[in-house]
């Protein structure tokens, strides 16, 4: 990579970073395409946070993504958000222009996309689906769902209170669409069900797997993890050793970076099956 002084700069917050695969990703992208510009990686502790986005602003960064635990710090720092990041109470995207920032979140777009490029069949408006988990994480994921047009969502979480509160939140626009179970009847709710989401932690590396019996599982149901370390989690293995269809989290990733890429540096970027093998073969 050889840069100009006209070079375009963005980044990754977060804290710590250097786990974080969005520098190889976009790095792809600006080789790819040829781009005379740069995506870093910057570890900033959270006191830091203010100042050092105001610095990078500054300093003439295009705009940065934003990742843990600075979400809901960068909601609180931007100028204007948009009203979808406002609802998940998270940005992760943010674009500095003549001095002021704007913040969204792309996170709900990149779940939303990776099933839409990887399950051929599904068809938002009559999917019946279940959520499990009741996080940061399965906020974006509902409200993602919610503005792809699904006609109901159950939700369940180990700690209720979790889930009715998420659920009393993401119900204000959207008529009570959001419902809630026990997470002891999570086998029973599968029932009908055609998309089936993890946002729980379990199932990843160095976490206890899903316990979970799928019997009741439509076999044409759609399961994904937003989990991708393992890229096949143990819930993936079992419904796809049941015949269902599955997606799984890495497109989540891939498909998230795409808006922040195109303001930034100003091309559209593809996801494509060689930028999979490039980001996983880190
Ligand atoms: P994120 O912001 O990534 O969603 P989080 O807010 O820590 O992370 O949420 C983790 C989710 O995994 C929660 O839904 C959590 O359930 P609780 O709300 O009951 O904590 C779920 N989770 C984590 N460990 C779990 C376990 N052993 N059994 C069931 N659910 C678990």
């Amino acid at each position: 990579m050889i840069l100009t002084g006209k070079a375009h700069l963005a980044g990754v917050v977060g804290w710590p970073i250097s786990h974080s695969k969005s520098p190889r990703l976009h790095g792809y992208w600006l080789d790819k395409l040829g781009i005379d510009g740069a995506y870093l990686p910057l570890a900033i502790e959270p006191d830091n946070f203010e100042t050092a986005m105001q610095g990078l602003m500054q300093a003439g960064f295009k705009g940065v993504n934003v990742t843990v635990p600075h979400k809901e710090a960068a909601l609180q720092f931007c100028d204007e958000v948009d009203p979808l990041a406002r609802r998940i109470g998270a940005v992760n995207t943010v674009v500095f222009k003549e001095g002021r920032s704007y913040g969204s979140n792309t996170d709900a777009f990149g779940f939303i996309e990776n099933l839409r490029q990887n399950s051929d069949n599904l068809d938002f408006s009559a999917a019946k689906t279940v959520v499990l988990g009741a996080g940061g994480a399965a906020r974006g994921v509902i409200a993602a769902l919610q503005d792809a047009g699904v006609p109901e969502v159950v939700l369940v979480n180990r700690t209720k209170s979790r889930s009715e509160a998420l659920a009393a939140d993401l119900n204000i626009d959207h008529e009570g669409n959001v419902k809630v179970a026990d997470w002891d009847a999570r086998a029973e709710i599968l029932a009908g069900a055609n998309l089936l989401v993890n946002t729980t932690s379990l199932g990843m590396a160095g976490q206890p797997s899903l316990e979970l019996d799928m019997a009741s599982l439509p076999e044409k149901a759609v399961v994904t993890d937003i989990v991708y370390a393992p890229l096949i989690t143990p819930l993936l293995e079992m419904a796809r050793s049941r015949g269902n269809p599955i997606v799984d989290g890495l497109g989540m990733l891939l498909h998230q970076a795409r808006p922040g890429f195109e303001v930034w540096f100003g091309q559209k970027p593809e996801v494509t099956s060689e930028l999979r093998e490039f980001v996983l073969n880190a």
